[in-house]
């Protein structure tokens, strides 16, 4: 079925408000937090072993399960049981990017895994090792949950990762984000690091060869989606409204982490479109997933929408690729325990 195009939504947007921070200086606020929970992770396993006299270890990166309501963080890190990690032939990049795991060519620390001497990079991986501390890998891309969190994820992993569906609202039912920043200098709004990725990703796809993305769509208020449900609904019907609109109080464009994009085609010819194959591909290495995947209606209940993107943060997202899992409904639980949410 071939969508019309929604009702824009400028009328909720804020305008006037500048796009605050880079993704330089998303990077420099990743690697404190690393630091921080670095120092953290340390001050509380000398606790542990000072109380106790048994030294708790583990391999990988530090991991912090993050609190909602942004502390003790830190002070928890070296308590949070880490769920086991995922079976061998799930970890890695080698998976990830159908490789040989022999084919693999070391590089040094830091320096992206190439398939071959100067060949190309592996281009599935979480982007840029180094923004999640991940040096001392070396080319080694790494299993999701050694993935340090970004700072929305270390602050804010409640709303960061909330299920919302056609079943279960946005809580509290009116929430608006404090953060909202607009998306590309437009009129449209998403929290703050989803600003922030959604410009590394655009600048990507540019390189890529596919400089026509745009932003349809960003943050929609409780009463901004009523609008946009009573429009649909004019326009079609109730019962086929519910299949390409949320209810107000049941839309991700609520929680400020869900964005529309646009092309050389928008809407359902989005996803047949270079761009939007290309989205489709790479959108979780900046932690976005295509939210409502061809032929998912039994499991998300609505019909494609190859052009909605939902930012879980790139743990998650690159937790779900290396799962092969499409459905945050499946993945959402599993990403939520490993962040310590409840
Ligand atoms: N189109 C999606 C389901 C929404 O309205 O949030
Ligand atoms: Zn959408």
């Amino acid at each position: 079925m071939s969508a019309p195009a929604p009702a824009p939504h400028a009328e909720d947007v804020q305008p006037g408000r500048r796009a605050h921070g880079s993704l330089p200086a998303l990077l420099r606020r990743r690697q404190q937090v690393v630091l921080r929970r670095r120092r953290a992770a340390a001050l509380g396993l000398v606790a542990v072993v000072a109380v106790s006299g048994f030294a708790v270890t583990r391999g990988g990166m530090p991991f912090s399960g993050a609190d909602p309501s942004g502390g003790q963080v830190e002070a928890q890190a070296a308590a949070v049981a880490v769920p086991p990690p995922p079976p061998a032939d799930r970890q890695g990049a080698t998976v990830a990017a159908g490789q040989d795991p022999d084919a693999l060519t070391p590089t040094g620390p830091g320096e992206p895994c190439r398939a071959e001497p100067g060949g190309a990079e592996i281009a599935s991986g979480p982007v840029g090792g180094a923004a999640f501390g991940a040096s001392a890998l070396g080319c080694t891309i790494p299993a999701w949950q050694a993935l340090p969190p970004t700072p929305l994820e270390a602050t804010d992993a409640r709303m960061l990762l909330a299920q919302v569906t056609r079943e279960q609202a946005v809580d509290p039912v009116d929430y608006v984000p404090e953060d909202l920043v607009p998306l590309r200098g437009g009129v449209y709004q998403a929290r703050a690091e989803v600003g922030e990725q959604l410009d590394a990703l655009f600048a990507a796809a540019a390189e890529a060869g596919h400089p026509s993305l745009t932003v349809t769509s960003g943050f929609r208020s409780h009463e901004t989606q009523a609008g946009t449900f009573a429009d649909w609904a004019g326009r079609l019907g109730e019962e086929r409204a519910d299949l390409l609109s949320a209810r107000p109080g049941h839309s991700e464009h609520q929680l400020g982490l869900a964005v529309d994009l646009g092309g050389t085609c928008n809407y359902q010819c989005f996803g047949a479109s270079p761009e939007g194959q290309w989205v489709a591909a790479n959108a979780h290495r900046w932690g976005f997933i295509v939210r409502y995947p061809q032929d998912g209606q039994a499991v998300t209940g609505y019909a494609w929408e190859p052009w909605h993107l939902r930012y879980v943060g790139p743990r998650a997202a690159w937790g779900m690729h290396l799962a092969g899992e499409a459905y945050w409904e499946h993945f959402q639980p599993v990403a939520a325990r490993a962040a310590g949410v409840h």
